[in-house]
């Protein structure tokens, strides 16, 4: 009789009849006359048996793993307690290789096992891929993403792409990318944020979903070089509002990915005891944070022996004025155990663009003023969104770029944006990596982009 032509996810329909599937062969086993095959296709995993004459393959580098093959037969339901994948399997009367795999030596299979150094993994990263777990990753950052778009989508922001050619820094020269741009120098950008904000007065609150680009010196597990960046802008808002928005695009997104047809089952292998966080987030002034890191005795090296070998390292007690460097962080928000609303940061700290708090509140020891900044602490990741309140006076803004040395001509239109009816507004940028490193449970952010970019890595 015929056979319908389905990928494995449709198959139920078509119980008792006579299908035809293709695949990449996953397990491999011989028992008896049979051989068991487990195939997939991307939208899912099958079990194949061939019996008889299909069984008795006398080439053994015909089917190997990782071979793609099609094959042909009844689809019957399984027991229970044989377990096959979608509780049915294909009793084959026709299969066929349509592209060989190398086996044994030559497998890259063979090649690596858990014990594999991580530069072995990235480079193999391209067959890596095809392994179970990072494929369930890889899958849930796809459902992550539309998540993200239908909770800003339903929060009326609209989504714009913003240029990664730029000729303007965000967050610091440091870290920026620069390359010859025809005749120019230009950059790769590190946030989106000045662009949105110019958006707001022809479009309203946007929000867009675009590389960003660091060249980042400090080599850890949440560091990249390229990452993917959720930024929103929002016009005619408070700092308050801006917090409570994160928190429902945080929530709402959650709410949604949980919710999305598969992704139950994708949890379950990644992170089965993940529980969604509870409402309000704790809210933490930057001073009640150093007041933990010492009440905790959490101290930080001192820029002088940080870079001296471990036993001439010398660390003290944090002060109101110090940054929070990411060891310390990640206890308190480890020791804590709840997303953390960290706000209030002191300005020397942060960018050029950041609002200075009102009031006797906005003073700091020393004449230090603090932001109306905040940041998004996750248990076993630490910052996972940084937001802040942007300067809307113009000459401020001015004054501001002349304090931190930065021209202000390359930034015309962004003072623009001021000079031409200006509005309190704010916005955050998400790092999609850590906030998937936090959903899924994965130790490094590096596991979390289809090919990970961090120093001395741009290959595959
Ligand atoms: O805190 P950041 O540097 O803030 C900004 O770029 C703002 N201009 C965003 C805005 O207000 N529109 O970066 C925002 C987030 C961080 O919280 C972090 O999650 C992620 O981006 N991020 C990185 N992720 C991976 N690797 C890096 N090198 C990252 N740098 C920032
Ligand atoms: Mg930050």
């Amino acid at each position: 009789p015929e056979a319908v032509k389905t990928k494995i996810k449709y198959l139920e329909k078509h119980r008792g009849k006579r299908v035809r599937v293709s695949g990449w062969v996953h397990r491999l086993r011989s028992q008896g006359k049979m051989m068991f095959i487990v195939i997939r296709d991307g939208t899912g995993f099958l079990q194949v048996i061939l019996g008889g004459k299909l069984s008795q393959i006398h080439d053994a580098t015909l089917l190997t793993n990782e071979a793609t093959i099609e094959i042909v037969g009844q689809l019957q339901p399984v027991p229970e307690e044989k377990s096959a994948p979608g509780g049915h399997e294909v009793l084959a009367d026709f299969w066929k290789v349509i592209g060989h795999a190398p086996l044994g030596e030559n497998s890259y299979l063979t090649r690596f096992n858990q014990e594999s150094g991580p530069s072995l993994l990235a480079d193999l990263r391209h067959l890596v891929l095809r392994g179970e777990t990072q494929a369930a990753v890889l899958k849930l950052r796809t459902c992550l993403l539309s998540s993200f778009r239908n909770s800003l989508d339903g929060l009326d922001l609209k989504e714009v792409t913003p240029p990664c050619i730029v000729q303007t820094q965000v967050e610091g020269g440091a870290t920026l990318f620069g390359f010859q741009y025809y005749e120019e120098k230009a950059y790769l950008t590190q946030s989106s944020q000045l662009y949105l904000e110019t958006v707001l007065p022809a479009l309203g609150d946007v929000y867009c979903v675009q590389e960003s680009f660091r060249a980042e010196t400090s080599h850890t597990r949440r560091h990249l070089s390229e990452f993917t960046h959720l930024e929103a802008e929002l016009a005619f808002i408070t700092f308050e509002d801006l917090m409570t928005h994160i928190e429902d695009a945080i929530c709402n997104t959650i709410d949604h990915l949980l919710a999305t047809p598969g992704v139950s089952e994708l949890m379950a292998v990644l992170n089965p005891e993940f529980k969604k966080p509870t409402r309000p987030f704790m809210r933490m002034p930057y001073t009640d944070a150093i007041a933990w890191l010492v009440e905790n005795k959490v101290q930080h090296v001192t820029e002088e022996t940080e870079d001296l070998p471990d036993d001439q390292k010398v660390y003290v007690d944090h002060v109101v004025g110090d940054d929070i460097a990411e060891a310390a962080e990640r206890k308190m928000t480890d020791a804590i155990g709840r997303p953390i609303f960290l706000y209030g940061f002191p300005s020397h700290l942060k960018s050029f663009y950041m609002q200075k708090m009102k009031g006797p509140e906005g003073q700091g020891p020393n004449g230090m003023a603090f932001t109306e900044s905040c940041d998004l602490l996750m248990p076993g990741v630490g910052e996972v969104v940084g937001g802040s309140m942007r300067i809307h006076d113009a000459d401020e803004l001015i004054a501001a770029f002349k304090k931190q040395g930065i021209p202000s001509e390359p930034y015309y239109w962004y003072v623009d944006q001021r000079r031409y009816g200006t509005c309190e507004h704010g916005g955050y940028g998400l790092g999609v990596e850590r906030f998937l490193a936090w959903i899924a449970n994965r130790y490094t952010v590096r596991e979390c982009q289809l090919y990970g970019r961090w120093p001395g890595r741009a290959t595959p």
